[in-house]
């Protein structure tokens, strides 16, 4: 099975921004991290980056050629791109919405994603784990939709 992992604006500077926040881990780290764990599951994945929401939209249609599942940390987006939300409900592939903080016990504005309606479920405050348990539950998402 195969999976379309999509980092968000500014995530590129994990390890560098924020540390309190998002953890020591850099970006490059934390995709080790996440392809070593997808082989272990024998997932096969492709890892995304971009700041940009047109860009982000353009991988998510494009996935629908070729994924089973969607994970996404769509950053700041997540509160505020209807058109990254429209994006990931018109490709139909599920969809894992991850962040690394916990994003309830910070700002208020981060309390609320225009994305989780369209994905099948949040992971939030685990840090890099949150990537793993997300890979976890497409895993056994598209298997049981399979068998
Ligand atoms: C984030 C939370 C967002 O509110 C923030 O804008 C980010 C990172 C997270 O992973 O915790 O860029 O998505």
């Amino acid at each position: 099975m195969k999976v379309c992992l999509i980092h968000g604006p500014n995530l590129n500077l994990l390890g560098i921004r924020e540390t309190d926040i998002y953890g020591k881990d850099s970006f490059d780290d934390i995709n080790r991290k996440i392809k070593q764990y997808a082989g272990q599951l024998e997932v096969e994945i492709r890892i995304f980056q971009s700041n940009h929401e047109g860009e982000i939209i353009d991988v998510i249609h494009d996935a629908r050629n070729w994924a089973d599942a969607l994970i996404i940390n769509p950053g700041a987006y997540t509160h505020y791109s209807y058109a990254i939300r429209d994006a990931i409900s018109a490709v139909r592939l599920p969809a894992i919405e991850v962040h690394l903080s916990n994003v309830h016990a910070r700002e208020e504005f981060r309390r609320h994603s225009v994305i989780s309606p369209v994905t099948v479920g949040q992971i939030v405050g685990f840090g890099t784990m949150g990537y793993l348990l997300a890979l976890d539950a497409a895993k056994q998402l598209v298997e049981r939709t399979h068998r």
